[in-house]
């Protein structure tokens, strides 16, 4: 009886919690513009169309061991995915990658937002996909008007890291995780991006 009252209340809290970063969410990317589109060797990049949403998911559950997007970031990028998710689509219109932001708390006061998660389907990588998603993603928020993209990466996932720093994060702290391995915070400075993104 007692574990079911606790489990009810974590359920409360955490509806509580996704409430809360929805709002913030909603408040502080008013009036982001669109992501601009562009081809990269064959693919088209560009925001999150809301008829793009499933394929995105499914994209990020077969890369996140069937993890699902929470339910308030859906709710979020069904209304705002345009400008805060960067999609590359093949010839035929399949999402093949993508990256998504959010405000973390506090961010958005600081004008920082979060690259929450970047991945590539197996087949495209290795070409410099995310390298340009991330350039992609820099020259938006720039444009926009914010400071600085932050993001978290796992020292052991080199493909992660190397496409960060190919386009220009800088690693600003590291912490280690329980199981040994580092987790390094990064940042993009935005100031000044306009003249040397490619
Ligand atoms: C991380 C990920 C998005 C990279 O996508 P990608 O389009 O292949 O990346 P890029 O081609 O732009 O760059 C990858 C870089 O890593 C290098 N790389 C890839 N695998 C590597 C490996 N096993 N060892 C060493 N270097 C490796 C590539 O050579 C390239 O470096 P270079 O540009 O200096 O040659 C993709 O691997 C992915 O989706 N992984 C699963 C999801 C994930 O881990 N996301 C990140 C969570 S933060």
């Amino acid at each position: 009886m007692k574990q079911t009252r606790g489990r009810a209340l974590d359920r409360v809290l955490q509806h509580g919690r996704w409430a809360v970063s929805l709002l913030r969410n909603l408040h502080a990317c008013r009036g982001l513009p669109a992501i601009a589109s562009t081809d990269y060797r064959g693919y088209r990049i560009g925001g999150l169309e809301r008829a793009d949403l499933p394929a995105m998911r499914r994209l990020h559950r077969s890369l996140r061991n069937g993890s699902d997007l929470t339910p308030w970031r859906r709710i979020l990028y069904r209304l705002h995915g345009r400008s805060l998710v960067t999609v590359a689509r093949d010839k035929s219109g399949n999402v093949v990658g993508f990256e998504m932001f959010f405000f973390e708390k506090g961010g958005a006061r600081k004008s920082v937002i979060h690259a929450a998660f970047i991945g590539v389907a197996p087949h495209c990588r290795n070409m410099g996909l995310a390298t340009h998603l991330r350039h992609v993603a820099a020259r938006h928020f720039a444009g926009a008007g914010l400071r600085g993209i932050s993001s978290r990466v796992r020292e052991d996932n080199v493909a992660s890291l190397r496409s960060a720093i190919a386009s220009g994060f800088v690693i600003s702290r590291r912490r280690m995780e329980s199981d040994g391995v580092t987790t390094l915070t990064m940042l993009r400075h935005l100031e000044g991006i306009g003249e040397c993104v490619s």
